[in-house]
């Protein structure tokens, strides 16, 4: 399977870093943005790992690129405004997207989802909850609102205080679960230190509370989830969420 990256930041690198251990990924191209110094570099030149003489590419050379190396699949760990300058490039070439990066207004998600579905052999996964485990969280939550309807409902999340947006995990959690309770759950927001990724969810009744939490402690996690994603459009066209490439490998299990 050959990847292209979007975005050299701190989750874009462990996709470097788990490409270089994962047999039949080949990290062909990575695009960082117009004007950085990284482009015209390789790989192996701006992260400390051997042997990757991809080259790193200017956002706006993309279409141009995909002509003369197509890469299966490209993961994205960039910024609303890069991904929506790589949908059309992405879409017309045929070249598949992971989109984990978070924040797009409802407008660009609603035409995220218009272009997958009315693009000839093109998809998308659109995944702001990129790992298996917070997926899995996202099921028993929803379980536990189906016995306990009666219950409140409250969302905290903690990410490292370089965050500015609200989880779109927890948000998306909060929606689950309004749908079931036909009531607004509440978020709060933690940003300290470097918290990597914490969703902490609490059923609380009268006289007893059900707490579930999932934490995310290292961002493998989330380049592990990007590349499920990605072996899961290989072969699909079409709009795609998280929850559709977890339940299908879960089944295959
Ligand atoms: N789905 C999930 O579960 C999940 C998990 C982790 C992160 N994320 C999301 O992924 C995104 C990146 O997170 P991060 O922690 O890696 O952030 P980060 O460390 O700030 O890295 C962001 C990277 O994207 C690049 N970038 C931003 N705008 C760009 C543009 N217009 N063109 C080209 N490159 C651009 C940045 O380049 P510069 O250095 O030049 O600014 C940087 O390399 C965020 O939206 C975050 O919420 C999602």
């Amino acid at each position: 399977m050959k990847i292209a990256l979007c975005g050299l930041g701190k989750a874009g690198v462990q996709l470097v870093r788990l490409a270089t251990e994962r047999q039949g990924v080949e990290l062909s191209m990575a695009f960082c943005r117009d004007g950085s110094d990284k482009a015209g570099k390789t790989i192996s030149d701006v992260f400390p790992y051997k042997g990757f003489s991809s080259p790193i590419f200017e956002l706006k050379s993309a279409g141009e690129v995909f002509l003369s190396d197509k890469p299966d699949v490209l993961v994205d760990f960039s910024s609303p405004d890069a991904t929506m300058e790589l949908l059309p490039l992405c879409a017309a070439n045929g070249v598949k997207m992971v989109i984990c990066t978070t924040n797009f207004t409802s407008e660009e998600l609603a035409l995220l989802e218009k272009t997958a579905k009315e693009t000839q052999g093109f998809g998308l996964v659109y995944a702001p909850n990129i790992t298996l485990g917070v997926n899995v969280l996202m099921e028993l939550v929803e379980e536990t609102s189906r016995y306990l309807p009666e219950f409140d409902y409250a969302i905290t999340e903690k990410h490292h205080n370089r965050k500015e947006d609200v989880s779109a995990t927890a948000r998306k959690i909060a929606k689950r679960l309004e749908n079931v309770l036909k009531k607004p759950v509440p978020v709060n927001s933690i940003r300290v230190g470097g918290y990597v990724g914490l969703h902490e969810v609490m059923a609380v009744g009268e006289f007893e509370r059900i707490t579930l939490i999932h934490e995310s402690f290292s961002r493998q996690a989330f380049a592990n989830g990007a590349l499920l994603a990605a072996d899961y459009l290989l072969c699909r066209t079409g709009y795609f969420e998280m929850r559709d490439v977890v339940m299908d490998y879960f089944g295959k299990r």
